[in-house]
């Protein structure tokens, strides 16, 4: 018997009484898929799966992301491995707030991470509720984002000159990251946009890959994206997931933010990541035929 137990922080919660590694039937599919979109991050402990598990569980959410700058794992398409070694002296991946791949025309909605090496301190995973940034958004801010398109950009991170560029390979990063001159493309979305399967308004995104707002200068654009920035990471709307290993964990990128934590010098860290692409519509018809 599934159960669902919430974090008691801004989302998240904790499903028991499920075996990843079988195949799960429709209306075990469908209870967690309405817990994913009523909570925004599901965490599965003490779950053992195989990379061939993992792109079957993605199956059962949508369809395979892509990866635009990372390679992936031996014998897998889509499976890609985040790895910090105990030594690593590059800078902790991914440390500042954003939604996976929100430069893309079609962000993946969600992303699933199983851990394989978790330290016994630190490298917990932040998350931030965008629904709830926005329902409790400041009137005014809002009307300085309402109708308004962000323009979304990897260059500062994974262009040859970006943040996981060239300096960056140099340093010695474990993770397999391949930066392109691609990254400086630019693709618009609105800042809030109404969630395609539970109806409710969000925010995608945030600075970082939001480095510009159509129609606005770069001086009001960048104040505008900061200022957001503050009200979508505010305390109130976050949770901190706590990892074990053999857990596996599912977001909805268009709902939530997250970032990385470290504070585990001196340890290994290892997870599998693989996304979730597709129209949800599309896929919602698939699972009722
Ligand atoms: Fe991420």
């Amino acid at each position: 018997m599934i159960a669902v137990k919430p974090s008691g922080q801004a989302c998240g919660a904790t499903v028991s009484g499920l075996d990843l590694a079988t195949s799960l039937d429709a209306a075990a599919i469908q209870a967690v898929r309405a817990a994913w979109l009523e909570h925004h991050v599901l965490a599965f402990p003490d779950q053992i799966l195989t990379d061939v598990d993992l792109e079957r569980i993605v199956l059962s959410f949508g369809e395979f992301g892509s990866e635009p700058y990372f390679g992936t794992i031996e014998g897998s398409e889509h499976v890609v491995a985040l790895t910090r070694k105990a030594d690593e002296k590059a800078p902790l991946f991914a440390e500042n707030w954003h939604s996976d791949w929100s430069f893309m025309v079609e962000p993946p909605i969600g992303t699933c991470l199983y851990s394989l090496v978790i330290p016994p301190v630190g490298g917990d995973t932040g998350f931030t509720n965008q629904q709830k940034a926005l329902a409790e958004m400041p009137a005014g801010l809002r009307a300085r984002i309402e109708g308004r398109t962000a323009l979304h950009s990897a260059g500062a991170a994974y262009a040859p000159d970006g943040m996981y560029g060239a300096k960056d390979q140099a340093a010695g990063r474990s993770m397999a990251i391949r930066y392109s001159e691609d990254a400086r493309e630019v693709h618009g979305h609105p800042f809030i946009l109404r969630h395609p399967e539970s109806g409710r308004e969000t925010l995608l995104g945030c600075l970082g890959y939001i480095n510009g707002v159509e129609g606005m200068v770069d001086d009001e654009a960048l104040q505008l994206i900061v200022e957001l920035h503050q009200w979508q990471t505010r305390e109130e709307f976050q949770y901190t997931h706590k990892w074990q290993e053999q857990m596996f964990v599912i977001w909805d990128n268009r709902s939530v933010l997250h970032r990385a934590y470290g504070g585990y010098d001196g340890y290994d860290r290892k997870l599998h990541r693989i996304t979730v692409a597709g129209d949800p519509q599309k896929y919602l018809k698939a699972q009722a035929a």
